[in-house]
């Protein structure tokens, strides 16, 4: 587990915490994946995009240990996953591009990551904390991750300052490649 409190960007009161998803998250995560994904492109703080996960699907990846939630004095706080599993439109895409991006990757990659912020955490360094901690967890399993950000989402330079590096990019996307013994 990874705590953090009493830095510069947390209230002194706040107690973050990063463990490992279990079954009983997946409610709190589809709210959250929900609320992100009904939000307008054109939204300042940013969204997700595609398919929702089921709650089948995020029980394999939970299983897999490939999710891990922030809690701020208890409360859930937000999720980062890496999907190795599920199979949709949206997931061949990632899959087809991996294909096409393939030379930039060295070792074994897992083909999508999505993480969200709770809108009431959001700022408080919570996607670094959840960040270094899927890295920790997973560098001995894959090279690095894949993930595709929208142009129009605002939180590229969020993920930039977390490690993640653009390897291409086209009209609408930027494909992104996050090294697991980068931090
Ligand atoms: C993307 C998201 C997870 C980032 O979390 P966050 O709470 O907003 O960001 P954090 O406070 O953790 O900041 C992460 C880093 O970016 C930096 N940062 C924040 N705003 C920045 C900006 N405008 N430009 C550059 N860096 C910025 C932070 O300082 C921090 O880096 P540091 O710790 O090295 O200083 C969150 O905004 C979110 O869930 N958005 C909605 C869903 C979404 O868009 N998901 C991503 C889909 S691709």
């Amino acid at each position: 587990m990874v705590s953090a409190n009493n830095t510069s960007k947390y209230c002194s009161s706040d107690h973050i915490s990063i463990r490992l998803g279990i079954d009983s998250d997946i409610p709190q995560i589809i709210t959250l994946q929900s609320f992100w994904l009904n939000q307008p492109y054109v939204n300042k703080k940013g969204f997700l995009f595609g398919s929702p996960y089921s709650e089948f699907e995020l029980k394999q990846i939970i299983s897999n240990q490939h999710l891990i939630i922030a809690t701020v004095d208890s409360s859930f706080a937000g999720y980062f996953l890496v999907d190795d599993v599920s199979r949709n439109n949206l997931t061949e895409k990632y899959r087809a591009q991996l294909r096409i991006l393939k030379q930039q990757f060295a070792g074994k990659v897992c083909p999508r990551a999505q993480i969200a912020i709770s809108p009431n955490y959001l700022g408080r360094g919570i996607s670094k904390l959840l960040t270094k901690s899927m890295i920790s967890r997973l560098n001995n399993e894959y090279e690095s991750v894949f993930s595709m950000v929208s142009k129009q989402n605002c939180n590229i330079q969020k993920h930039i300052r977390n490690n993640w590096k653009i390897i291409h990019q086209d009209h609408l996307m930027y494909y992104v490649k996050l090294e697991l013994r980068s931090f």
